[in-house]
């Protein structure tokens, strides 16, 4: 995977790209490119954005100077798949995290301000996305989750090939949350740990952990059941 990342803020993501599950993603042969706008803006002195026209508070990222960014990146390959961060976009969830992991190339383009001039949403995004219907102060943070995701179901970016694939609402588990984990010790301040994990039976366990998997979906919806 091919992961670009469009930003005013490429320092945002230093700690993110220090993440183990990212680092591994890079050894199995993943990129991650950051990509200032200012680097590439056809304005003067850094200028990146402008005042709406129209009137009206804040600032627009500007249309051209999105664009510059997106030819100086890609002169003359093929673009990839280009999905802007927005609070209005498809909202982000595990089907929407598989179907991007299927790309092999992505560039994600992150906003600040008051959000991209409207040409940027019609002209150069192929898609749009959304961490949640709530307002952030940019694109960054949302461009983190995303790559996040999207980085940890590659092959190799988890220790333990399997742990991706039984995760909470994977379709190994039908889309349900997944079930309660315990470990060491087996019992702290008079609070244990369920009989049947401590059983040595396998079978026993697996279907003990379908059952509460399914138990918590009900409760996140209770028509699930
Ligand atoms: N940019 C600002 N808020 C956002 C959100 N909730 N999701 C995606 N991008 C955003």
């Amino acid at each position: 995977m091919r992961l670009d990342i469009f930003t005013l803020f490429p320092e945002a993501f230093d700690w993110f790209q220090s993440q183990r599950s990212v680092q591994n993603a890079l050894a199995e042969g993943s990129e991650l490119r950051l990509f200032n706008y200012r680097d590439t803006t056809p304005l003067n002195a850094g200028q990146v954005d402008d005042s709406p026209y129209g009137g009206g508070a804040g600032m627009v990222l500007r249309v051209d100077v999105v664009d510059a960014a997106l030819r100086a990146a890609y002169p003359s390959e093929e673009r990839p798949r280009v999905v802007l961060l927005s609070p209005t976009g498809r909202m982000l969830d595990d089907a929407l995290a598989d179907e991007l992991t299927a790309e092999p190339h992505l560039a994600l383009l992150c906003g600040r301000y008051e959000g991209f001039d409207e040409r940027v949403h019609e002209h150069l995004a192929n898609d749009e996305v959304s961490i949640g219907r709530y307002v952030l102060a940019g694109g960054e943070l949302p461009a983190m989750v995303l790559a996040d995701v999207v980085m940890r179901k590659l092959p190799g970016a988890l220790g333990h090939a399997q742990s991706a694939v039984e995760e909470s609402f994977s379709q190994m588990l039908e889309g349900a949350p997944e079930y309660p984990h315990y470990t060491r010790p087996v019992l702290h301040r008079g609070w244990g740990v369920p009989d049947v994990l401590l059983s040595g039976d396998h079978e026993r366990v697996r279907r003990w952990r379908a059952e509460q998997s399914r138990a918590r979906a009900a409760q996140l919806d209770p028509r699930a059941e």
